[in-house]
């Protein structure tokens, strides 16, 4: 066992949970084995906290780090900042020319609020919502973080959230007076929205604007033309998607618009900083409510999110990482194909996954983790595509899993068990409570 999973064993001992998100948790790629913990990051790769360098196929810190992990002028920008001072009584610039720039990405736009997480961007953007229209209910359509408003959800009448990215999710703690504010809609059920709008008071409709596909029987437009009839506030939760296939919102590449939006994850290229802009007309009910928070002024965020846009506009990187992400795609299938495996491919490009079709699928992925981390490897069957990847290291990856395709196939075949092929237990799907 090694130093990472030492720590770990003291982190659920200290810590509730282990980590603070869920995706990271070791179990969730490799119990008793992943190596949990970085002690340096760069481009592509990490080293853990034995020095062992690691090329990184998987999450990319949850898809914060488009531009690579510690990208130079991201990260000059950020030195100039902490050299000038983090932090003082009186407020940062940064976050002016900030906001001007969003504007400017999102010209329906008018104002702009920041925050630090995506789950408070998301509250905030709900609060600003029901304030401006007057009522409390909300539609939703996809994962909107850990607040209560959100996870409420599930105390209408059971898992009602488990289509929308994590199921299982526990409500145990939110108030159950909550129960039925929020009403969960499948993507691309439009009749299924229309109902819940008319059989409910619903002054919000929050939606992901894609997530594993893309809108069908225009969708997108009757959703928009829905909450303008009816006074309804839109909002497109772009914290994933923003930035992956444009520069800015994927609502672009639909050509429709929404009241309000909300970027984070990777518009500060790892550096906390989430925004929600809107138009003014609904902005201005956060003037008649409390959103206020002592970190949301500190200038870390804002420096290098001007820092990373300038970068993103400069190379085009959406454009980069969903080639590279499409690369990713037909490579995987080839692999599958060449193996005869079975597997379903899911995902914006530069956010792929895949999944195996066969009832050992959650054992074959842990096996990814097992033997690709032997290799050298961060992976498993999730690719969050960034610059850095470039064509040596995809090839050494491809390579890499040919092996480990070969030994699941074996598998599949009844030539090999997948079983006496563990080395620990079989890796955790959606929210569990850890020991
Ligand atoms: C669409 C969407 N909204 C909100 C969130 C929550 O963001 P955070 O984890 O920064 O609170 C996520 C995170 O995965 C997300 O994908």
């Amino acid at each position: 066992m090694g130093t990472g999973q030492e720590l770990y064993k003291k982190a659920k001992t200290l810590i509730p949970g282990g980590t603070m998100l869920l995706s990271k948790r070791p179990e969730m790629f490799l119990p008793d084995h992943w190596p949990s913990y970085f002690s340096k990051a760069k481009g592509c790769t990490v080293w853990d906290l034995d020095g062992r360098e690691l090329i990184d196929m998987s999450i990319m810190g949850i898809g914060t780090n488009t531009l690579g992990y510690g990208n130079d002028e991201v990260d000059a920008a950020v030195m100039e900042t902490v050299k000038n001072g983090n932090m003082s009584t009186l407020n940062c610039p940064e976050e002016v020319y900030l906001a001007e720039k969003l504007i400017e990405i999102n010209p329906w736009a008018d104002m702009v609020r920041f925050a630090r997480s995506g789950g408070e961007a998301n509250s905030i953007a709900i609060r600003i919502a029901r304030a401006a229209s007057g009522r409390d209910k909300v539609a939703i359509c996809g994962y909107h973080g850990w607040h209560d408003w959100y996870l409420s959800a599930n105390h209408n009448g059971g898992d009602d959230l488990s289509g929308h990215l994590i199921p299982g999710l526990s409500p145990n703690g939110v108030p159950k007076n909550l129960k039925d504010t929020v009403y969960p809609f499948h993507y691309n059920n439009y009749q299924e929205l229309l109902s819940i709008v008319e059989q409910n008071d619903i002054g919000v409709i929050k939606m992901e604007v894609v997530r594993n596909f893309g809108p069908e029987d225009d969708f997108l437009q009757k959703v928009r033309d829905l909450a303008t009839s009816k006074n309804i506030v839109l909002i497109f939760d772009e914290c994933t998607s923003g930035f992956r296939e444009t520069f800015g919102g994927i609502y672009k590449k639909y050509g429709v618009e929404p009241d309000m939006a909300m970027y984070g994850k990777t518009i500060g290229n790892g550096y906390a900083l989430t925004a929600v802009v809107g138009r003014q007309s609904v902005m201005e009910a956060a003037q008649t409510t409390f959103i206020s928070s002592t970190f949301w002024t500190e200038r870390i965020g804002p420096t290098a999110a001007l820092a990373t846009l300038k970068v993103m506009e400069r190379i085009q990187s959406w454009d980069i990482i969903t080639g590279i992400g499409k690369k990713m795609q037909s490579a995987w299938q080839k692999l599958a194909d060449e193996h005869k495996l079975s597997i379903n491919i899911a995902g914006l490009p530069s956010l792929s996954t895949y999944s195996f079709n066969s009832p050992d699928a959650l054992a074959y992925k842990t096996l990814i983790a097992q033997e690709m981390l032997k290799k050298g490897f961060l992976a498993s069957t999730i690719f969050y595509a960034c610059t850095e990847h470039t064509d040596d290291k995809f090839e050494l990856y491809l390579n890499a899993l040919n092996e480990v395709f070969a030994t699941i196939a074996k598998c599949e075949s009844g030539n090999e068990r997948i079983e006496t092929l563990l080395e620990g237990p079989i890796a955790h799907s959606g929210f569990k409570r850890l020991n």
